[in-house]
């Protein structure tokens, strides 16, 4: 899929570029992200709301994998910015990132990370607790300013993957719940505070969704919300965000929908609702992280060590694992794989891809059919540029891998591989005890 073809030397190739060689140039475990796929589907998220003719924003949810030179791209295909944290937003404005169009979430967001966030002039603070809104409120008198907000909201909406459930009340840590009259409290302070400029409001339903039903649920329920702020308040919503959670297809067994169908359930129903109610049609904001780029990312590992347990199976490990990728760990996610230097390989065994940690349940994958692994072959795992890189870790002090950025035959290091040094530089020495 994207521009992943095999070359002349049955080795994979991936935005014109041949991954032996990458990984040859900058060691493994590398990832490799294709970046004509993450334009593409940029594109698919907007070009869907451009032919419904309504005003949009598509933020991406910078948590499935920040960097500066992500973010730019971000920026560089028109994309709007979802951040979670300090740390995020600091990559987002080192990498220069236009801060009108950041918006920042989080369930405990500190003074600091919000002072952060009013100096730089950020589009919009997504607001979860009342704790919150009395943190920026203090800010905003200090300063001056008026801040412009999004209500998260609970909408009792939770989807898994293939199904959703409908919880009355809703047992989640995140936002407003509206089902017991908090979301109306928090609407009622917002609307008595001079600090608050309320755009509207935020849901998010859950990741890795393929269905629609879901996201029709929560588009209804938050527009019979806003209809009643409305008709109690003469509230005029300016902006609909309803979060991420786009599934892609990791293995045969996810059966994805495309992008723009999403879009086109969410502003059907949008337009639909907004039409009952006799609202304008707001600004309809999205934040996909994983569907932007957990298909355009490739980890590319060397296979070392090989354990057979006779009549069980066959271990064969790699030079990463739960480090570089925790989800199979985390989540028991499953992924696809090949021999990135004998794609024309037959696949004559099947064996499990051991992680190098020392831990039993750093399993990457199991009971894949591969052509027979031997030490220096590299195997490529598919789809992993959602929360990979993001969600790695110095276990087992592993330095984290690099990543390249390929496009039109070109390849570019964006994050430099870690060094031993890398991992000692924070530790200091324990002061020498002299004994007398
Ligand atoms: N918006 C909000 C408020 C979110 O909490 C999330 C993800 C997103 C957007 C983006 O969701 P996406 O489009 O990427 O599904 N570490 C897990 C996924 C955690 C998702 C957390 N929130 C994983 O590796 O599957």
């Amino acid at each position: 899929h994207g521009t992943s073809r095999v070359n002349e030397k049955g080795h994979l190739e991936i935005g014109g570029v041949d991954v032996v060689e990458l990984a040859e140039t900058y060691g493994t475990p590398l990832y490799i992200y294709d970046v004509a796929l993450i334009r593409a589907r940029a594109r698919a998220f907007q070009e869907a709301f451009r032919r419904h003719g309504v005003r949009a924003q598509v933020a991406y949810a910078s948590k499935a994998f920040s960097s500066i030179a992500m973010v730019q791209l971000a920026a560089e295909e028109g994309l709007s910015l979802d951040v979670v944290s300090g740390g995020e937003l600091h990559t987002a404005l080192v990498a220069g990132f236009p801060p009108e169009r950041i918006h920042f979430h989080g369930n405990n967001k500190s003074r600091e990370e919000l002072a952060m966030a009013l100096e730089s002039g950020i589009g919009c603070i997504v607001v979860d607790n009342f704790y919150e809104l009395e943190l920026i409120e203090e800010l905003a008198e200090a300063s001056g300013r008026t801040v412009p907000i999004l209500l998260r909201v609970t909408p009792g909406v939770e989807a898994h993957t293939h199904d959703y459930i409908l919880t009355g009340q809703e047992d989640s840590k995140f936002g407003f719940d509206l089902h017991n009259g908090q979301a109306d409290q928090a609407f009622r302070r917002v609307m008595s505070a001079k600090a608050f400029r309320l755009l509207g409001v935020h849901c998010h339903i859950g990741s890795q969704i393929f269905e629609t039903a879901g996201f029709v649920l929560a588009t209804q329920k938050v527009f019979a919300k806003l209809a009643e702020w409305n008709r109690e308040h003469r509230f005029v919503p300016e902006v609909v965000n309803l979060g991420g959670g786009f599934g892609i297809r990791y293995t045969e067994e996810d059966d994805p929908i495309p992008v723009a169908m999403y879009v086109d359930c969410i502003v059907e129903e949008a337009k639909k609702q907004a039409r009952e109610y006799g609202l304008s049609l707001p600004e309809i904001w999205i934040e996909p992280g994983r569907s932007l780029v957990g298909d355009a990312g490739t980890t590319i590992y060397t296979i070392g060590s090989r354990k057979d347990v006779p009549n069980v199976r066959t271990y064969v490990a790699v030079d990463g694992g739960m480090s570089d990728n925790i989800r199979p760990a985390l989540y028991g996610a499953k992924y696809e794989a090949m021999l990135a230097n004998r794609m024309w390989g037959e696949r004559t065994e099947v064996v499990s891809i051991a992680g190098k940690c020392c831990e039993s349940g750093d399993m990457l994958i199991w009971d894949l059919a591969l052509p027979e692994a031997k030490p220096g072959d590299y195997l490529a795992v598919f789809c992993t540029g959602a929360y990979g890189y993001s969600m790695a870790n110095n276990y087992n002090r592993l330095p984290r891998p690099a990543v390249v950025f390929v496009e039109n035959g070109d390849a570019q290091l964006v994050v430099k591989r870690e060094t031993y040094d890398d991992l000692i530089q924070y530790d200091l020495p324990w002061k020498t005890k002299v004994k007398k």
